[in-house]
């Protein structure tokens, strides 16, 4: 890539390195892990937002100075522009708006050749592995038609609320609040509960869950040392975020969620703070591919790790039955104590609150050496970690599934895995965050030879 000269002048502070505010004629390279692609001004890395591969834009600079590695910009025009670029279908999501979508301005086939890229892109880098990925779109089942594809599907939303009450999302790394009358990620069923209509005063954000059955619920977080003004609740549940816990105000604290997994309904309590897929196919989607990886018999003893509410612990128990084990490591006791309830009666089951890293390294604990023939791990952004994955490798599973939000984090623990005699067998990636950058991947992995 050639080098771009600077089309306006430094402005003041350019002495002390600041370079924001300047905009750069940039060609844009490859797509990179963030929601952003790669281009170079005089030699140093420049992050570019709302562009594409192969594009020519002009950038303005939104991080940048002499002492910094590299620069952040977001691209305010296009001169030439790539053939999966499409206007945004929100008319926030584009430079200085909302920070929440990074991938509006290219079409739905466009983002998941983006997301494949970057998973490969990060295999390659950190694990070492060339692989051919293709990231697979999921119908929500809400709205049809290509130009509407991704929109309307997110059943979780946590809007930030501004200084004057007014809710919407963040702009992107910033705390400043971009007030919304409309999401169109969002799906009917959050913007139902008027979420958006109302004037929050005292709260700093408000999470809405919709599950499959029952109100959606409001969880209003106060603001520091404020008394939360609260709307009236019709037909939606209301709870108000304290130091203890949740504190009920109308309906409910938790949503129900119905999942179908090989003509089986499974049936989930999730309290409003506790972790759930927030696209309407992700937890059929993720339990599928997690069998298919897995394949379980009666009889196996599974381990769970990251079990959250309890969405794969449920799917394996049906699957290993009753001369099988499943035992479930969750950290978060709200969770582990929905999960008590989705899955009482399940005597295959065992449900451990704690660490994941801290059970398993208790050899004589209720996650022993003898538990994880098979095992699955979902784990947080941040991976699972060279502590954990010894941990699994350790107890010689048949087969691990690995079910991974950050395709870097991934990328590093499949690394691991490969030092202690684990190969990964498969990866399959699921689009369920259109419009964004993420990307959700199942990979199986299996020991050598
Ligand atoms: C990505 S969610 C997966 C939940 C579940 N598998 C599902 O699909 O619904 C990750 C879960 O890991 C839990 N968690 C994060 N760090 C943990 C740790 N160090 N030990 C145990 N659980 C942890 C979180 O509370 C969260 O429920």
């Amino acid at each position: 890539m050639r080098p771009r000269r600077a089309t306006r002048p430094r402005p003041a502070g350019a002495g002390s390195g600041d370079a924001v505010g300047q905009v750069l004629e940039l060609e844009v390279g490859p797509v990179a892990h963030g929601g952003h692609c790669v281009a170079r001004h005089e030699g140093r890395v420049v992050f570019v937002r709302h562009a594409l591969p192969g594009e020519l834009v002009r950038a303005r600079v939104t991080e940048g100075g002499a002492t910094k590695g590299f620069w952040r910009a977001d691209a305010v025009e296009v001169l030439r522009a790539a053939p999966g670029r499409r206007p945004a279908p929100c008319p926030v999501a584009r430079p200085g708006g909302c920070g929440g979508c990074d991938f509006q301005h290219a079409t739905p086939a466009t983002q998941r050749d983006l997301k494949a890229a970057v998973v490969a892109e990060q295999l390659q880098r950190l694990a070492g592995l060339t692989l051919d990925v293709v990231v697979e779109p999921v119908d929500p089942g809400t709205v049809v038609g290509t130009a509407q594809e991704g929109l309307r599907w997110r059943r979780r939303t946590q809007f930030a609320v501004d200084a004057e009450g007014r809710p919407g999302l963040r702009r992107h790394r910033s705390h400043a609040v971009v007030p919304l009358r409309d999401c169109p990620i969002s799906s009917e069923a959050v913007l139902g509960t008027g979420v958006l209509e109302q004037t929050w005063g005292g709260v700093e954000t408000v999470e809405v869950a919709a599950g499959t059955d029952g109100p959606p619920l409001l969880v209003v977080h106060p603001a520091a040392g404020a008394h939360p003004r609260l709307p009236r609740a019709e037909d939606v549940s209301l709870a108000v975020r304290t130091p203890g816990g949740l504190h009920r105000v109308a309906g409910r604290t938790w949503v129900a969620e119905t999942v179908r997994v090989r003509e089986t309904d499974h049936a989930f309590r999730v309290s409003g703070a506790g972790f759930w897929q927030v696209h309407p196919q992700a937890a059929p989607t993720l339990a599928g591919a997690v069998l298919d990886a897995l394949d379980p018999r009666p009889g196996d003893r599974c381990l769970d790790l990251y079990a959250g509410s309890g969405l794969f612990t449920a799917v394996l128990a049906e699957a290993v039955g009753l001369t099988g084990t499943v035992v479930a490591v969750e950290g978060e006791a709200r969770a582990v104590k929905d999960a008590r309830r989705s899955l009482h009666g399940r005597d295959q089951v065992r449900l451990v609150v704690g660490d994941v890293a801290r059970v398993l390294g208790t050899p004589d604990g209720p996650a022993g050496q003898e538990t994880g023939e098979l095992v699955v791990l979902d784990p947080p952004r941040s991976g699972a970690g060279r502590e954990v994955v010894g941990a699994i490798a350790a107890r010689a599973p048949r087969v691990v599934a690995y079910v991974a939000c950050d395709p870097a984090a991934l990328a590093r623990d499949v690394a691991w895995f490969a030092e202690l005699g684990y190969r990964l067998d498969g990866l399959r990636a699921f689009d369920l965050f259109p419009n964004t950058h993420h990307v959700e991947c199942v990979a199986r992995l299996v020991p050598l030879g």
